[in-house]
């Protein structure tokens, strides 16, 4: 069967990318299959556990549910655009400091909401994040260390707030 592609042009963690996707093809699969951004994680592949949590004009979306024409115009942020060359992003060491990750595969998704949470929400609180996260599903963690690790970024006390 033919597969009908077309050319967008979009943004991807700050530098132009420009390529042709099938018309069907999900932001998420264009990421890794395409443009080798595997961090970001496939799971569920339904919207319902978080792992493929992206974001798009600055708000998180479920990569797995939108489809790269969309992408078209607009600016995305994928965990690979958190490092910078001065180190992990303050929320990423954050996670680490607070021994948050475990198996890892839920955690770019996690780490890409608890950012946006936290930089557009000045002063959230526990149960804010807690709500903001429940969207990102764990089997490992039980969550504690995760809130342990927002919370901390939120009120300068982990190294991982740094600047
Ligand atoms: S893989 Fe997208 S929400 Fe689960
Ligand atoms: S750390 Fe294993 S699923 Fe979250």
């Amino acid at each position: 069967m033919m597969s009908v592609e077309t050319e967008i042009r979009f943004k991807l963690n700050g530098r132009e990318v420009s390529l042709k996707v099938p018309v069907a093809m999900k932001t998420l699969a264009m990421l890794r299959d395409k443009l080798g951004m595997t961090g970001t994680k496939y799971a569920c592949g339904e919207g319902e556990c978080g792992a493929c949590t992206v974001e798009v004009d600055g708000r998180t979306v479920n990569s797995c549910l939108m489809y790269a024409v969309d992408c078209d115009g607009r600016e995305l942020v994928t965990i690979e655009g958190l490092r910078t060359p001065e180190g992990l992003h303050p929320v990423q060491q954050a996670f680490v400091d607070h021994g948050a990750v475990q198996c890892g595969f839920c955690m770019p998704g996690m780490i890409m909401q608890a950012k946006n949470l936290i930089e557009n929400n000045p002063g959230l609180t526990r149960e804010e994040a807690q709500r903001g996260l429940e969207g990102n599903l764990c089997r490992c963690t039980g969550y504690t260390k995760v809130l342990d690790a927002v919370e901390a970024v939120v009120s300068g006390k982990s190294c991982g707030s740094r600047p």
